[in-house]
């Protein structure tokens, strides 16, 4: 598999993944925005011209907050959400900080975060608004990469 900056040509594929993937898909205004960026990073994995999933990460302040992340259903579990997360790291380098929301629901995905040294610190209610679920929000630090939350902002392992 091949990972590649994401571009406008990938956004048709990219939008069949994100509506069998989401309950609440984004739109291709939303893509669009994100690629618009100069502090955002989207990636796509591609073989035999076919795109297998991707990743959208931008920077808010200093941080960096993991937007979007997505593997096609049949494609799941065979790797191709930990090589676009390896690949995201790798370019955004070793000094980035990084945050994101998830589902409580989402297994798969903090599976996924847990094992890049991503650790809960918190909880933002009823966040979205398909299901009124929480969020749990995620930080993958120097300080999470030792186990520690202490650099962190506001962390209290989202236990609430
Ligand atoms: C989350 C997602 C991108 C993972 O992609 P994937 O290609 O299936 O993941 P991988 O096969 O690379 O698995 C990587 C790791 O994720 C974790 N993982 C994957 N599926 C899991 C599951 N069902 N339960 C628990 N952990 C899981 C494991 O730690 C796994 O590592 P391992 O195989 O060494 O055990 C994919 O499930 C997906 O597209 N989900 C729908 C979209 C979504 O929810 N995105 C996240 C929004 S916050």
């Amino acid at each position: 598999m091949l990972i590649r900056p994401l571009v406008m040509i990938d956004l048709p594929d990219v939008l069949t993944i994100e509506r069998e993937s989401f309950p609440a898909p984004w739109s291709a205004g939303m893509f669009l925005l994100e690629l618009d960026r100069a502090d955002s990073l989207c990636l796509v994995g591609e073989a035999e011209n076919k795109i297998l999933g991707y990743v959208i990460c931008s920077q808010l302040d200093l941080d960096w907050h993991l937007m979007n992340i997505a593997v096609p259903p049949a494609g799941r579990n065979e790797g191709i959400g930990r090589a676009l997360m390896t690949a995201l790291l790798e370019q955004l380098g070793a000094d980035a900080r990084l945050t994101l929301e998830v589902r409580p629901s989402n297994e798969a995905a903090i599976g996924l975060y847990k094992s890049f040294g991503f650790m809960l610190a918190g909880r933002r209610t009823r966040y979205y608004a398909d299901t009124g679920e929480d969020a749990l929000i995620m930080w993958r630090t120097e300080g999470t990469l030792r186990g520690s939350l202490e650099d962190v902002p506001n962390a209290d392992g989202g236990a609430r």
